[in-house]
């Protein structure tokens, strides 16, 4: 991430070869092949980039480029700039197509290092991005290889980098054990852990309208902050991951990575300097300040949820239990709603009220701040008889955005209040272009940037505050069903409405 408009200037990425393992995944072909066509398309990749595929099915590299081109052309054609009847330009791609190949190995076996090796000696430059887009089982098994191989030894003719994606971990024991497996052969700046979240521009605008914005400052605190509200809904439902979620569950799918990132980009301290050092370690000291609840708290402060069937705009669906490789009794949860608290100066008091869940009634990701109420005695002996609180919304996706929702005197003879909004809306001011959000994340890495990728201690905070949960669920799983279309469990409503609150209704 660069500042102060740096990035339309921005120089192209420096030649590098970049390794796609699990090349044959579905994170390859929708995201990250779009991105990259995408920066090309912005002249931000140069024509130094070699990309190639690693994975165990047998393909030629022309076959390869042909398959991640049919596809893009065909299933993930909305995401790549340029659009139209004719999605990639085809001089473009096939530029980018030149310095795609492949190497078939297993990524257990040496050889597949030793062919990747070679592959880098043939490359014309040094410098290596190691992707791992694999089923996390890998992540160590890939990594000690390619130390043991001697890939990750940086020179000072090259650089070579780690890109590990989500989910990292699954609880406290496990990111510590990988984060120590990793840092066994390499340093923390070769490592780029990535939780997508950071690459989306409403993300990364949170910490540059609040600290550009000098009123900001002002109220962000918790004299005038009552309370915020974190909300990820998704309407879709476990899709064809069945698998992976009744091992994963939303608390360790969502929480631990992209609702933490939206706490900390709301709650961290201005960093003294926007640079990766810097922004992370304020956002680990946020995350770190988090109360570590009790066993008992943690259950009276969380929610378990699981759909059922419902429906959604009017379609019938079926409930989590029916889906395809779900058990008929999983107690694996598709909703959470947890209250957390921040132990520190500037929020001591204000409960964080976190939710996400799949099957909800829309797709809504936002944060409101809520404020606290303004002081009634001015007017009493007046028409007003109720002085509601006020909120800035901050809408994450899909209508980006920020609103400040604000009480005015409705024309006329008596004193009547009216909500009013004072919004920013993207589409009114920035050319909205398609993107896969991955973009900026990989120009990042190929540029050594790493203020948008997680530390390990930001990683390790984040299990460290969710562990109570899990640890509590362990022995009561107390899951409450609600119907697909419906946002999540009464229980839901009765955790805010305890407090006297209620939570913003979504859209
Ligand atoms: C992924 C989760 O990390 O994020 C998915 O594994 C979830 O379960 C997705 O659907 C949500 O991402 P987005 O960008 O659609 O909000």
């Amino acid at each position: 991430m660069t500042v102060n408009g740096k990035k339309p200037k921005a120089e192209p990425a420096p030649p590098t070869t970049l390794f796609l393992f699990g090349a044959h995944g579905d994170l390859v072909k929708r995201l990250l092949m779009p991105a990259l066509y995408n920066l090309s398309r912005d002249g931000l990749l140069g024509d130094g980039l070699r990309i190639v595929g690693v994975d165990h099915n047998a393909i030629s590299d022309a076959d390869f480029a042909k398959k991640l081109e049919d596809f893009i052309r065909t299933e993930a054609a909305s995401k790549v700039k340029g659009n139209g009847d004719n999605a990639l330009d085809p001089e473009l791609w096939a530029q980018l197509a030149k310095g795609i190949s492949y190497v078939e190995g297993d990524f257990l076996d040496d050889s597949t290092y030793a062919d990747i090796g070679k592959k880098i000696a043939d490359s014309g430059t040094a410098n290596a991005v190691f992707y791992l887009a694999t089923a996390p089982r890998f992540f160590s098994e890939v990594v000690q290889r390619l130390g043991s191989a001697g890939l990750l030894n940086e020179t000072d003719d090259g650089f070579r980098r780690v890109v590990i994606e989500k989910p990292f971990g699954s609880d406290l024991a496990t990111a510590e054990a990988l984060n120590a497996c990793l840092l066994k052969v390499m340093s923390e700046k070769q490592i780029y852990r990535i939780d997508h979240y950071l690459g989306k521009e409403t993300v990364q605008n949170i910490l540059i309208s609040r600290f550009s914005n000098v009123l900001f400052e002002a109220f962000w605190n918790n004299h005038y902050i009552d309370h915020v509200q974190i909300t990820a809904a998704e309407t879709v439902g476990v899709e064809t991951r069945g698998n992976f979620f009744e091992k994963t569950g939303t608390l360790r799918d969502m929480v631990p990575n992209h609702l933490f990132q939206l706490l900390a980009m709301v709650a961290m301290e201005p960093p003294a300097a926007f640079g990766a050092d810097a922004v992370r370690g304020e956002k680990a000291k946020v995350v770190g300040a988090i109360r570590p609840w009790s066993l008992d708290d943690a259950r009276a402060n969380s929610v378990r949820g699981q759909y059922t069937a419902g429906e959604i705009a009017g379609k019938p669906l079926p409930g989590y239990r029916e889906e395809a490789n779900v058990a008929p009794d999983s107690s694996t949860e598709t909703f959470v709603a947890l209250k957390v608290m921040i132990d520190n100066w500037r929020w001591v008091g204000v409960p964080f009220y976190l939710r996400t869940g799949k099957r909800m009634s829309i797709r809504d990701t936002e944060i409101v701040i809520c404020f606290k109420h303004a002081p009634y005695a001015q007017f009493r002996d007046t028409e007003v008889d109720e002085l509601r609180p006020t909120y800035l919304k901050i809408q994450i996706q899909p209508n980006e955005g920020m609103w400040f929702d604000l009480l005015a005197k409705k024309p006329g003879p008596t004193l009547e209040m009216a909500s009013i909004e004072l919004g920013f809306d993207y589409k009114d001011f920035f050319e909205m272009q398609p993107s896969t959000g991955y973009e900026t994340l990989i120009y990042d890495c190929m540029t050594g940037d790493q203020t948008l990728f997680q530390r390990a201690d930001n990683i390790e905070n984040g299990w460290r505050a969710v562990q109570p949960f899990l640890d509590a669920w362990k022995e009561d799983d107390g899951i409450q069903a609600y119907k697909a279309g419906e946002d999540g469990p009464a229980a839901a409503d009765a955790l805010l409405a305890r407090d006297g609150r209620a939570w913003h209704s979504l859209g």
